[in-house]
C-alpha cells in the first residue's frame, strides 16, 4: 500500500514536472515570436508563477518520493543507475536554476521598454537564447532519467563494494 501510494505521487509529480516545463517552454516561445511586449509582459509573469506553483514543488517531491521508494525496494544507492538518475538530476536542476533567474531579468527587461518604441533590447535575445540552450539539457536529461526510470539500466551494477 505505501509502495503503491508512494510511486502514484512520484509519477504524479513526474508528469506535472515535465508538462510544466513543456508547456511554459511552449508559451514563451510563441509569445517571444509574437514580438508584441504586451504579450510578453504577461506570458513571462505567468511561467514564473507556473514554475513556483507547479514545478517548485515537483522538483521537491521527486527525489523524497524517489528516494523513499528505493529504501522499500531495497535499491542498492552504491548503483550505476542511482549515480546517473543523481547526477542528470542535478544537471536539470541547475540548468532549471539559471533558467528561473533569465526569466525573472527577462521580465524584468520586458516592463521597462519604453511602449512608444517597443524595440527588444539585444540582450533580451541573447537570454532567450540562452534560456533555449538550459531547456533542451534540462528536457535532455529529464528523457534520460525516464528510460532509466522504466529500464533500470545499470541497477544491478555497483560502484563501489
Ligand atoms: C531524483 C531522483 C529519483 C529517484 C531516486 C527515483 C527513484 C525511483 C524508484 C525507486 C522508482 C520505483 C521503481 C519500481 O517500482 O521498480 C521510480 C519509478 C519511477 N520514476 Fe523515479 N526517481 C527519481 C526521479 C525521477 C524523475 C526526475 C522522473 C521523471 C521526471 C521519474 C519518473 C519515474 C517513473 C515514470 C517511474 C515509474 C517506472 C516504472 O514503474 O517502471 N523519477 N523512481
Amino acid at each position: 500500500m505505501e509502495y503503491n501510494i508512494l510511486k502514484y505521487i512520484h509519477i504524479l509529480s513526474a508528469t506535472l514536472l515535465f508538462g510544466t516545463g513543456l508547456g511554459t517552454a511552449f508559451f514563451m516561445w510563441m509569445a517571444y515570436f509574437s514580438k508584441d511586449i504586451k504579450t510578453l509582459t504577461h506570458t513571462t509573469k505567468h511561467v514564473i508563477l507556473a514554475d513556483w506553483f507547479f514545478t517548485t514543488p515537483t522538483v521537491i517531491i521527486q527525489p523524497l518520493t524517489g528516494i523513499w521508494l528505493m529504501i522499500i525496494l531495497h535499491y542498492p544507492f552504491n548503483s550505476l543507475w542511482f549515480a546517473l538518475v543523481i547526477g542528470l538530476y542535478v544537471l536539470a536542476g541547475l540548468s532549471w536554476i539559471i533558467v528561473v533567474f533569465i526569466q525573472y531579468r527577462l521580465h524584468n527587461i520586458i516592463k521597462n521598454i519604453n511602449p512608444k518604441h517597443e524595440i527588444i533590447p539585444r540582450e533580451y535575445h541573447m537570454l532567450m537564447r540562452w534560456w533555449l540552450c538550459l531547456g533542451v539539457i534540462a528536457f535532455s536529461a529529464i528523457m534520460v532519467i525516464y528510460w532509466l526510470m522504466v529500464a533500470k539500466d545499470g541497477l544491478g551494477h555497483a560502484l563501489m563494494r
